[in-house]
């Protein structure tokens, strides 16, 4: 059986540690591309020079072009510049150029991927995470169970991982899931989290569980302070759980960005919910029961998503 072929876009610091995380379960051959001149070869040079001693069957190649992209089964993109001031006014982009700059960029992204691989199904991980999706979904004119975001797969982890930490337990043991948009309205659900089967409630006191559920929801900040610029372990390591789940049809339940048609009441919008991946992409959408103060935190989630897609303009 050949192997399957997967092109991450932007072979910074999460797209290098998806092809790491990628060639470390010899998943598939992997093509990074960025726009950088030598960059992406010598990442993908040292990254398959480490194969023969992790005794890893696959191929890593970089490149600044699309052609050796042709025919990839998946296609990560990363590309993106991130929020930060500006070398000579020392001023930072507001919001809505920071979202216009990234729809450029993406936006040429995709009509370059869509173009060599038109089967391919397509995880976006560029910020803003949600309105990126609208941006794939429209450029490269794929149908949205082809068109995907990696947010939930990394704030669920994270809210995972505070938890098995608190209670001093193993991570595997923990059964959780965080819905909504990327940022700190997201929505993390403590009444449908368990360790191994009991309710969280029952192991830990309302406050802890509720500074975990901040926590959760400043992640990504949490990591900007410390480091100076954002994450790329765990946003890499949720990213390769989505491409896993697709690449071996999985049928996992990871949540993710899709695009909802009426789903929890809304419609033509990429927002965060329990989503069944396999090797048609999304699979179908989980619509869970959630009380009204689980639906008011949706709406809230939701209402910011829409809040940054309307810059796009489309
Ligand atoms: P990075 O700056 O390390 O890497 C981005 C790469 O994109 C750079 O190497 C850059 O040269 C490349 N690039 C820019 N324009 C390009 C183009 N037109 N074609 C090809 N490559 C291009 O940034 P990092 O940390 O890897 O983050 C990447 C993106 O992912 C950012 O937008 C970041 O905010 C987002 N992100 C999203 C997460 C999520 O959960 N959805 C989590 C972490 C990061
Ligand atoms: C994160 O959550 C910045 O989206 C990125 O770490």
């Amino acid at each position: 059986m050949a192997r399957s072929k997967v092109t991450i876009v932007g072979a910074g610091n999460v797209g290098a540690t998806c092809a790491h995380w990628i060639a470390s379960r010899e998943l598939a051959d992997v093509v990074l591309v960025d726009i950088v001149e030598g960059m992406p070869q010598g990442k993908a040079l040292d990254l398959q020079e480490a194969t023969p001693v992790m005794k890893l069957d696959v191929n890593i190649v970089g490149s600044n072009n699309y052609e050796s992209t042709a025919d990839s089964d998946v296609v990560v993109i990363t590309a993106g510049v991130p929020r930060k001031k500006d070398p000579v006014t020392g001023q930072f982009p507001s919001r809505d150029e920071l979202v216009k700059t990234n729809q450029r960029i993406v936006g040429e992204v995709t009509r370059q991927v869509a173009k060599f691989s038109p089967n391919a199904i397509l995880i976006v991980v560029s910020n803003p995470l949600d309105a990126m999706c609208h941006v794939v979904l429209n450029e490269s004119g794929f149908p949205a169970e082809r068109v995907i975001g990696q947010a939930g797969a990394l704030d669920t982890a994270r809210y995972k991982a505070f938890i098995a930490q608190e209670l001093g337990v193993s991570v595997r043991d923990i059964h959780g899931i965080v819905l909504g948009g990327h940022g700190d309205t997201m929505v993390p659900l403590p009444r449908h989290t368990s360790v191994a089967g009991i309710p969280v409630r029952e192991l830990m006191a309302e406050d802890k569980l509720q500074a975990i559920i901040q926590r959760t929801r400043n992640g990504g900040g949490e990591i900007v302070k410390l480091i100076g610029v954002s994450a790329w372990y765990a946003p890499a390591a949720g990213t390769v759980e989505m491409v896993e789940a697709i690449l071996r049809d999985q049928k996992r339940v990871i949540p993710s960005a899709v695009l909802l048609k009426g789903q929890y009441g809304y419609n033509d919008l990429y927002i965060g919910v329990p989503t069944i991946l396999g090797s048609k992409g999304v699979e179908r959408v989980i619509e869970m029961q959630l009380n009204d103060e689980e639906k008011a935190m949706m709406e809230v989630s939701a209402k910011a998503v829409q809040d940054v897609v309307s810059i796009l303009g489309y």
